[in-house]
């Protein structure tokens, strides 16, 4: 498996690709829901590199960057085990080399939700993933709905700057009791752990209210939120019900599609679920 380390070592090997590439987009400490990702690239590209980076730049200063879970032999392994035969593993050095000064600047879709809680967070995602398609040149790159406002911000760069790049959007991956895969569940305490199902199980309920035809968009958002109230461990950020595709926030009645999304604490941890309504 080539471990390529830098931008340049990344367009020498690129330069050596004729077919087509898939890039997997990852911070590492690898679970099933990227695992998807990249058997998806693997079935769709002749070649498939994954990167790994934690990129301080999508941090707030309060956030969790120090703490990040990290654990690079096992992510290898588990890539290596997939068929994986290229991995991006820059250094932060590398792609924020001293005097780098020049970012993406997100519009609207990164105005709400994360953007509003996470102050600077999408303008470090996009500017990132900006640098990783320049430095791999996929033609697809896939991202997890999971993280359903990033999906759509990356999809409006990519069409705003022309970027000849496919996006491809890969279903939520879950554990058995409904817990959407994150790596920061590592950090939930065994009673945290179990209260977080609460999160699955309200956007599930509320699924099933619209599939039987409830399309009172606050009456969606009040039953996700009392279900979640319920839990005492849960501390609500935000539970929305807004238009899938610019992220307004929907007053009145559902008319197409709509995506109930949140972000809840348990102790330390922030986590974020969704589900596509229509
Ligand atoms: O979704 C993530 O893991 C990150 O936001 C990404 C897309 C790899 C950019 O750092």
């Amino acid at each position: 498996m080539d471990i390529i380390e830098s931008p340049a070592a990344m367009h020498t090997w690129r330069r050596g690709r004729s077919g087509t590439v898939g890039l997997v987009p990852t911070m590492g400490y690898l679970h099933e829901g990227h695992l998807a990702l990249a058997r998806r690239s693997l079935a769709e590209n002749d070649e498939t590199v994954v990167s790994i980076f934690v990129n301080p730049t999508q941090f707030g200063p309060d956030e969790d960057l120090e703490r990040y879970p990290r654990d690079e032999e096992r992510d290898l392994r588990l890539l290596r085990e997939l068929g994986v035969r290229a991995v991006y593993l820059p250094t932060p050095n590398a792609i924020y080399p001293p005097g780098f000064e020049t970012y993406v600047e997100p519009g609207d879709t990164a105005a709400p939700l994360e953007g509003s809680a996470r102050p600077g967070h999408f303008r470090g995602v996009l500017t990132v993933v900006l640098k990783l398609f320049n430095a791999v040149q996929p033609r697809r790159a896939y991202f997890g709905r999971k993280d359903a406002q990033q999906l759509r911000v990356i999809r409006r760069m990519t069409a705003d700057l022309d970027l000849d790049i496919e996006i491809v959007p890969c279903p939520i991956v879950r554990e058995s009791d409904g817990l959407a895969m994150s790596s920061r569940n590592v950090y939930l305490s065994q009673e945290e752990r179990a209260a977080a199902t609460v999160l699955g199980k309200a956007l599930h309920e509320a699924a099933d209210a619209f599939a039987a035809g409830e399309r009172d968009a606050g009456a969606l958002q009040k039953q996700i939120r009392a279900r979640i109230e319920a839990e005492p461990l849960a501390h609500i950020e935000y539970v929305s019900v807004a238009d899938d595709l610019s992220l307004d926030e929907i007053d009145g009645q559902i008319e197409s599609r709509a995506l109930a999304s949140l972000a809840v604490r348990f102790g330390s941890t922030r986590l974020i679920d969704n589900v596509e309504l229509g």
